[in-house]
């Protein structure tokens, strides 16, 4: 996830772009540039770091003036952090200029097909494959518009572009897949960005680009077509939002702006490593011969990416049919247990900076064990030192509590379980297929059951001043209950506890009492009725029943106080749906108590001490 950003008008493009940046760092804060164009010459500025790194280049001499320009502030996705990876980026005669938001999931055969026509790779981002594309396309058309068109048709992923042609003066370009592009209108200028925040200081007059449009800036005239070339009309719409609304994205908090972008990570996640029917792990130097030979696994982690490699590990047990160990990372790293030379050790970790799982990675290596991270934070310290990395795609996660970055570990360790699977002989091509197939449906799913979150919002209320909850579950539902819980506790304080439901009668039931909230997910056929006997036992000792169970699960119908049903999945992956309904009862109940829901107190989000 990038911040992306275009103007045409009569005032100098530098100053408005890297205002308008300064409020999209919140999508992204490793590097950042701008292009402007002046005279048929396009100059470029770009840096690693945060933007002030460019601010202060730019005043230190660098000649940027123009009226017509673009800017980019990055969140890595393809490649390392770094000055040359940066965006702008541009064709080998500055004939194109682009800046990026989003993944080129095709671009290895982009770059491949292009080397054949002479062209040369300088970075190791996806968008150079991209503008070299338009650019191959824009030397037979002499025409932005038709360029861009063929280059699209021929661009797999979601994205958004935005252009400059150096031999169209004034003229700013920009297209969409699946990510937010909007167009603003001043009075003789006009202005693109990733979404109203970078633009309200100027105008609250927007377009809303559809899917597959393109726009065209002069000025004060911005213009739209669609994907056959023909221009369309478009409406204007005013925003009303205030500048701190329009940073969330319309929403309250990061965390609710988050739980929405869920669906986006998961395909994105997916889509990096799915390509033309395939998963494809090799990037990941996990070739047959290494998958075959994996005898055990060690998954290690801390809090939520902890939960995330706890589903992990009834997954991947349950398809591959390799054991898994499930490793607090604190634990780990003092631990002296015989360790299996013929191990993977997969590591999670959002930030790629918490020091125990660095720790406990580090004392994984020394003992001669290969590691996997599986990390969102491209160019973090856990990425660089682990021997392979698989790159979630959630893109910055600004909230504390997690949420977009734990679906996309799931979504990591679903791939790596069903891949796993096939290559050691346990899957057939038809199940393969039909998992895939699974994987790919949840996204439309979470956002189905995102539609209905008033639900959890009207309940959640009851529990404002609520004082101990329990969540309940076993196997796969245990492990989302651990999850559901921290949620609760780590934003609206109220004391929670997992418990793996069998274990209630072993010491906590002593604790329920009237009124009590206790949460049991469902979405285990063959456990629903162990589970049902568990609520039961805590409805008779006075707890209010909230269940989360998939569509169809008759079992505690007539006895629970509140029921979320979510949509079938293969039950592999219903961690990913079970998820959401307890992510939002934790929202909500701390926006009831009136708490600092993106920033809790006492947490920071990423932990670099013990
Ligand atoms: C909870 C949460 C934390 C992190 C944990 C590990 O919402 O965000 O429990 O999951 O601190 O952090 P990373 O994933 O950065 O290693």
């Amino acid at each position: 996830m990038c911040g992306i950003l275009g103007y045409s008008g009569d005032r100098q493009a530098s100053g408005i772009l890297l205002n308008g940046l300064a409020k999209l760092e919140y999508r992204g804060y490793d590097s950042a540039g701008l292009a402007v164009l002046e005279d048929g010459e396009i100059k470029i500025v770009k840096n690693k770091g945060r933007l002030q790194a460019l601010e202060e280049k730019i005043k230190s001499g660098y000649d940027v003036s123009g009226t017509c320009g673009i800017g980019h502030t990055r969140w890595a996705t393809h490649g390392e952090p770094s000055e040359v990876n940066a965006h702008p980026l541009w064709s080998d005669d500055m004939s194109v200029v682009a800046v990026h938001n989003g993944i080129v999931e095709n671009y290895r055969e982009i770059k491949n097909k292009l080397a054949e026509h002479g062209y040369k790779f300088y970075s190791q981002t996806d968008t150079e494959a991209a503008v070299k594309l338009i650019d191959f396309f824009y030397k037979q058309e002499k025409n932005p518009l038709k360029a861009i068109i063929k280059a699209i048709k021929n661009i797999e992923g979601s994205f958004c572009f935005v252009l400059l042609f150096k031999d169209f003066p004034n003229e700013v370009w920009g297209v969409r897949k699946d990510l937010p592009l909007i167009a603003g209108q001043g009075k003789g200028e006009s202005f693109l960005a990733s979404d109203v925040s970078a633009i309200l200081q100027d105008t609250r007059q927007v377009y809303y680009l559809d899917n597959m449009e393109i726009v065209q800036l002069k000025k004060g005239v911005v213009r739209f077509f669609d994907m056959e070339g023909y221009a369309k009309p478009k409406e204007l719409s005013e925003v009303t939002w205030d500048m701190n609304a329009a940073e969330k994205g319309g929403f309250e908090h990061f965390m609710m702006k988050e739980i929405h972008e869920q669906a986006r990570a998961v395909k994105d996640t997916f889509g990096s490593v799915y390509h033309s029917g395939k998963i494809n792990l090799e990037e990941m130097n996990l070739s047959d011969e290494k998958i075959k030979n994996i005898s055990q696994i060690y998954i290690i982690a801390c809090g939520s990416a902890y939960h995330a490699g706890a589903v992990a590990q009834y997954v991947i047990e349950d398809l591959a049919k390799i054991p898994v160990r499930i490793e607090l990372a604190s634990e780990f790293r003092y631990r002296n247990m015989p360790l299996d030379k013929n191990a993977l050790a997969i590591i999670i970790s959002q930030s790629g900076e918490t020091a125990d799982t660095l720790a406990a990675m580090r004392r994984a290596k020394e003992n001669g064990i290969k590691t996997l991270a599986i990390v969102n934070v491209v160019g973090s310290t856990i990425a660089r030192e682990a021997d392979s990395v698989f790159y979630t795609m959630a893109g910055p996660e600004i909230a504390v509590a997690t949420t977009k970055a734990y679906s996309a570990q799931l979504i990591a360790c679903y791939i790596l379980a069903v891949q796993f699977a096939k290559v050691r002989g346990e899957l057939e091509g038809s199940e393969y297929e039909r998992l895939i197939g699974e994987i790919q449906k949840l996204p439309e799913k979470i956002d189905e059951i995102l539609d209905e979150k008033e639900r959890i919002e009207e309940i959640a209320y009851k529990f404002t001043n609520a004082r101990n909850a329990f969540y309940l579950g076993r196997n796969i539902d245990y492990a989302v209950a651990m999850e559901g819980s921290l949620k609760m506790k780590e934003i609206s304080y109220l004391h929670s506890e997992a418990i793996a439901a069998g274990e209630m009668k072993h010491g906590p039931i002593s604790l329920i009492e009237k009124g009590m909230l206790v949460a049991g997910i469902m979405t285990q056929k063959n456990l629903y009725q162990k589970i049902a006997s568990n609520m039961l036992e805590a409805r008779s000792r006075g707890g209010f029943l909230f269940i989360v169970a998939t569509r169809g699960c008759e079992a505690l119908k007539e006895e629970a106080d509140f029921i979320y049903n979510i949509p079938e999945t293969d039950e592999h992956f219903a961690a990913s749906l079970a998820v959401i309904p307890l992510q939002l009862m934790g929202y909500y109940v701390a926006v009831a108590r009136k708490l600092d829901v993106d920033k809790p107190r006492n947490l920071a989000k990423s932990v670099t001490v013990e």
